[in-house]
This record gives C-alpha cells, sequence and structure tokens, in this order.
C-alpha cells in the first residue's frame, strides 16, 4: 500500500549529541503505528521535526500524502492535515473550549473580522459529540479534566479533517477507564481512515492499539515490524539491544517504625487514614485515579493541610506544616508530574542534583566546591542510568525520561530516611523501569523507609512488601505482596473487597 507519510535521511544534530542519524519512517493510511525507543531515542524529535517544531540537518526528506512537504511551523502542520498531541497538550488553558479546537479555522476568524461564536461553538460541539463527549464548550479549557483536555485536542484534529494524528505518552496522565475510552476513540479514528503515531513507554498498551511498530534505539532506525510477527521479548530486545533482567522481589519485614499515620482526614480528598512503615520497608498505595493517593502524599509532605489526624516521625508526632518541615525530619518526595515541579531546565544537570544539598557542597572557605559537586552528580547519572551522562548538559536539553531520572536524583541526594514517591516510572523506558525498581530496593538497605504510589499493578506488586489499596480517599485493604494478585488489588480499588463477587 502506498504509504500516507513517509519519512527519510532524518538527522538531527544538538550542539554534542547526534538525536537522529538518517532514521526513516513510513507511515500507511489507517493504521496505528507505534513510535518505540528507550529514553532518548529519538521520537520526540522525530516527530518535532515532522510538525515543524525543529528543523533537520540537510538531506530530509518528507513525503506526505503524495506531497514533499517541509513544514515550519506546527499551524502549518495542521493545515496540511497533521496534528500532535504533546504530553502537556500545549492547547491554550484560559481560552474556551471551542476556541481551542477552532483557532485557526475560518469559524474562528477571518482576516480582521470578529471571532464568531456561534458556528465556532457548533463546530467545536459537533466534534466532540464525535468522540462522546458533551461539555459545555464556552468554558475554559483548564476546567476540564485532562482526559478531557486531550479529547478536546483530538476534536481540533477531526475540525481539520487530519489524516495523521500524533500521539505522543498520551496516556501518561489518564486513569485506566481514561485509557480504555481512548482505545476506543484510535479505533474509531483508525475506522475512517485515519493514521496514528502513538508513543508510549507502555508495552502492553501498544500491543492493544498498534498494527505496526517502528523502533528507534540512540537516535538511529532499528526497523518496522508488523504487530504479527512481535511480541513483547522482541520488541524489548530491540529497543534495547540487550538483556533486561526482572528484580527478584525479596520480602522485607523491615525494622524500626520511620513512620505512622493516624486518623489523617481531609475533606474532599481522603478520610480517617492509618498506617505505619517500617525502614528497609517498601509500602506501595495504589488505587484508582481520585481515589486520593496523591493528595494523601502531600499531606504527609507538608503540602496539603488535613483537616485531623496525626504524624509520627520515628516515634515522635511531628507537626508538618510546609515542606521544608518535612525536610527536615528527613523526609523527600517525588511528585508525580517531574518536568513541570522539579527542575531548571536551563540550569546542567550538576546544579539540579546538588541543589537540594547545597549546605553539604561547600567546601571549609564556604565556597562551592565543584568536585565535591561533580563527584555527586556522576555518581547518580551512573545509578539512574541518565542519558547522555553529560554532567554539563542543561536539563532541558534531556528528554522527557532523562528528565525524570535528574529529579529523582536530586531528591535521593538529600539521603532521605522516608521517601514518598508518586508514579516512580510515568514516561520511563523499560530498561530504566527495572533499574529504578532495584535502585529503590537497594534504598531499603541503607534503611531508608519508601512509599511508593503507582496506578500501575505490575510495578505495585513487583516493588512493594505491603500494599495498601485506595478507594474514594480511605484505605478499603492492606494486603502483603507475597498475597496479593492484580484480582485482589482491583476488587479493593473498584468494589472495596478482595473477593470479586456482587456488584
Ligand atoms: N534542545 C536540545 N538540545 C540538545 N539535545 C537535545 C535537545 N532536545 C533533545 N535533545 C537530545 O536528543 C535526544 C533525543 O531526545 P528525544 O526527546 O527525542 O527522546 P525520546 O525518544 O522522546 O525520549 P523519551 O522517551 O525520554 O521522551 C536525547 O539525547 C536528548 O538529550
Ligand atoms: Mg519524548
Amino acid at each position: 500500500m502506498e504509504s500516507l507519510l513517509r519519512m527519510s535521511n532524518i538527522s538531527k544534530t544538538y550542539p554534542g549529541v547526534k538525536a537522529l542519524d538518517q532514521v526513516q519512517l513510513a507511515i500507511k493510511p489507517g493504521e496505528v503505528h507505534a513510535l518505540i525507543g528507550e529514553n532518548g531515542a529519538g521520537k520526540s524529535t522525530l516527530m518535532k521535526i515532522l510538525v515543524g517544531v525543529e528543523n533537520p540537518d540537510e538531506g530530509a526528506e518528507i513525503h506526505f500524502a503524495g506531497e514533499k512537504i517541509r513544514l515550519s511551523k506546527p499551524i502549518e502542520a495542521t493545515l496540511k492535515g497533521i496534528s500532535m498531541i504533546y504530553q502537556d497538550l500545549s492547547l491554550f488553558p484560559n481560552l474556551s473550549v471551542a476556541e481551542n479546537i477552532c483557532i485557526g479555522t475560518e469559524s474562528a476568524a477571518k482576516g480582521y473580522a470578529r471571532v464568531k461564536w456561534k458556528p465556532m461553538k457548533a463546530r467545536a460541539e459537533k466534534a466532540l459529540a464525535e468522540l462522546g463527549l458533551k461539555v459545555d464548550v464556552s468554558l475554559p479549557l483548564e476546567k476540564l479534566s485532562i482526559a478531557k483536555q486531550q479529547l478536546v485536542a483530538i476534536a481540533r484534529s477531526l475540525v481539520f479533517d487530519s489524516k495523521l494524528i500524533v500521539m505522543d505518552e498520551p496516556t501518561s496522565s489518564l486513569s485506566s477507564g481514561e485509557v480504555e475510552q481512548l482505545y476506543k476513540i484510535i479505533e474509531d479514528l483508525r475506522n475512517r481512515g485515519i493514521s496514528i503515531i502513538y508513543i508510549s513507554h507502555k508495552l502492553k498498551e501498544l500491543f492493544a492499539v498498534a498494527d505496526r511498530f517502528t523502533v528507534l534505539r540512540d537516535g538511529k532506525f532499528v526497523g518496522s515490524y508488523d504487530k504479527e510477527d512481535m511480541d513483547e521479548d522482541k520488541l524489548i530486545a530491540l529497543m534495547v539491544g540487550r538483556e533486561v533482567d526482572v528484580i527478584n522481589r525479596e520480602e522485607n519485614a523491615g525494622g524500626e517504625e520511620v513512620l505512622r499515620v493516624e486518623g489523617l482526614s481531609k475533606k474532599g480528598n481522603f478520610k480517617d487514614i492509618s498506617f505505619s512503615l517500617r525502614a528497609g520497608e517498601i509500602v506501595g498505595i495504589t488505587g484508582l485515579v481520585g481515589a486520593g493517593r496523591t493528595e494523601l502524599a502531600q499531606a504527609l509532605f507538608g503540602l496539603n493541610k488535613p483537616d485531623s489526624g496525626q504524624i509520627y516521625v520515628a516515634g515522635k508526632k511531628v507537626n508538618i506544616r510546609t515542606s521544608s518541615d518535612a525536610v527536615k525530619h528527613k523526609m523527600a518526595y517525588i511528585p508525580e508530574s517531574r518536568q513541570t515541579q522539579g527542575l531548571f531546565l536551563r540550569q546542567s544537570i550538576t546544579d539540579n542534583i546538588s541543589v537540594t544539598v547545597f549546605g553539604k557542597m561547600l567546601n571549609k572557605f564556604k565556597l562551592i566546591d565543584r568536585s565535591k559537586e561533580q563527584k555527586l552528580a556522576s555518581e547518580y547519572i551512573q545509578i539512574l542510568d541518565v542519558r547522555p551522562p553529560i554532567a554539563g548538559m542543561n536539563a532541558g536539553q534531556l528528554s522527557g525520561g532523562n528528565q525524570q531520572k535528574v529529579v529523582i536524583a536530586k531528591w535521593l541526594s538529600t539521603e532521605p530516611r522516608i521517601l514518598i514517591i508518586d508514579e516512580p516510572t510515568n514516561g520511563i523506558d523499560i530498561g530504566a523501569k527495572t533499574e529504578i525498581h532495584k535502585l529503590l530496593r537497594r534504598l531499603t538497605n541503607k534503611g531508608i523507609g519508601i512509599i511508593v504510589i503507582s496506578s500501575e499493578l505490575p510495578e505495585v506488586l513487583a516493588v512493594s512488601d505491603r500494599i495498601l489499596v485506595m478507594r474514594r480517599g480511605r484505605i478499603s485493604g492492606e494486603i502483603a505482596a507475597s498475597e496479593a494478585t492484580q484480582e485482589m488489588i482491583m476488587n479493593l480499588a473498584v468494589l472495596g473487597t478482595k473477593a470479586g463477587g456482587s456488584k
């Protein structure tokens, strides 16, 4: 079949980094094509070149719908029929839903003419209805959940009659129900003959939605494969180019209690939460999105004031009102949305890692000891396998997944006694994922107590010693990891009991 999109000889050189080296990509009409590779493999860069956000090196050729194209900004791509849905969405949060969908179309504005509200609203409503979403399109976009904002972005591509939609890690902020909904929509788009390029690190997802796979490794094209000829192990081997081992979980009963929570409540967030955490233990907290997990974590770390209840650190009652109180009690909190909450993008990896332990980086003259700083940075670059391993590189020049590793490094360098980590491997590739799981294990050997919040059940099962399941703000059950099954956890999360049965 004739390709809808053919990119060939695509290279991209950044100072000191060859992000892409003669990569090719061919997309057929009406197929869902997964673009995969480890963190930093070049996936996002290739897509940015496609939609005109980045310029390729000499020699690149892009053919789309039978025409040779070279785009220089995203709106040109949109008008040609290529839309990109970024992880951070890049729509306009304070404009209305209708405007977000229609900006750039004739009904939004015609030259100097004023915005024509009525046709614009009608058009936006129609596109959303096609996706099964009914919302008030005059609301500002930011009032919608992330999942709905994503549908708005997809509706926009329908309005522009897109033939190709690029989705870069679309499910990283979605609950499992929302993921299912997105799959249905993808299926529907495919049935209409629209092609989709789908980027994700979640292999299960890829096998559920994709017809074909293209693998990139270290900026190079490895190959394109039909789903029939592919399985998870093969795919991982192609991506990583080496064997990935699975961690062997050794159970850990834990030592002394490092944290205890009694009857912690916050109206509308969580209710009557009591549990304890021991040194050397990993407690997993899971549940559906919206169950109150993140709010609880924030409360522990002084970012969300509870209405009632007590927190004890190492047996002593503490009053944690701000995050610096929490840090004084040797707590660290690694939030879910790490890119936006964690990094100075214009500063080096070293600076980002050492900023939290600034005081320890001074020499006897109270000046920054650069060699100490570098040693710290290279240690964590190595532990977390940050790529490229160049300590002086700006954090903003790293790929999404590698930026996350730097945020994790930054908090680990504070040597906390209690570590709370929210969705530890969101956006992190499969090889590095296992490394992070192992790392968490190793940290427990140093006597750190860890709370891992995760929606990914295999992850919760792989890393935790004990699992707390939250449902509608309460702990609906606690299971020892050795006895836990995915089904048990799902039942607790959805129904509130371990066994399935009556709904
Ligand atoms: N502005 C930039 N300056 C320098 N290097 C960059 C820049 N943007 C990206 N890179 C480098 O290009 C390479 C590819 O990055 P890219 O973001 O395309 O990876 P990716 O495959 O999308 O990874 P991830 O899965 O982590 O999102 C990385 O080594 C990255 O550090
Ligand atoms: Mg990326």
